[in-house]
């Protein structure tokens, strides 16, 4: 799908939270960090720790249950390259709104 999905209005995710939603049952987890916008699937290749709960610094986020480190860019493991890498989405800010590609 090449479409721009809305899935939530900027002003509901402050600097250094983030959202699960639902786009036909992938969940997906976004983030707003100091170094922009980054949608990334939630469930970490390790065990499936939910990635949204997980730490947010300088482009990466952590998992909550054993510490494995993602690029919010590539979706690559930083922490163990032999975890599988997650996909991660395009996100656009049109207007107020933020919207993903997948
Ligand atoms: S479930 Fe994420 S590091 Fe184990």
């Amino acid at each position: 799908m090449d479409n721009p999905i809305t899935v939530a209005s900027a002003k509901e995710i402050p600097l250094g939270q983030s959202k699960l939603f639902d786009v036909c049952g992938k969940i997906i987890a976004l983030f707003h960090t100091p170094e922009g916008w980054f949608a990334i699937d939630d469930r970490c290749s390790h065990r499936g720790g939910p990635l949204s709960e997980g730490k947010l610094e300088r482009g990466c986020v952590t998992c909550p249950w054993h510490q494995a480190q993602f690029d919010l860019v590539s979706g690559h493991c930083l922490s163990n390259p032999k975890l599988s890498s997650l996909k991660t989405y395009q996100v656009i800010l049109s207007g107020e709104m933020v919207q993903i590609r997948w």
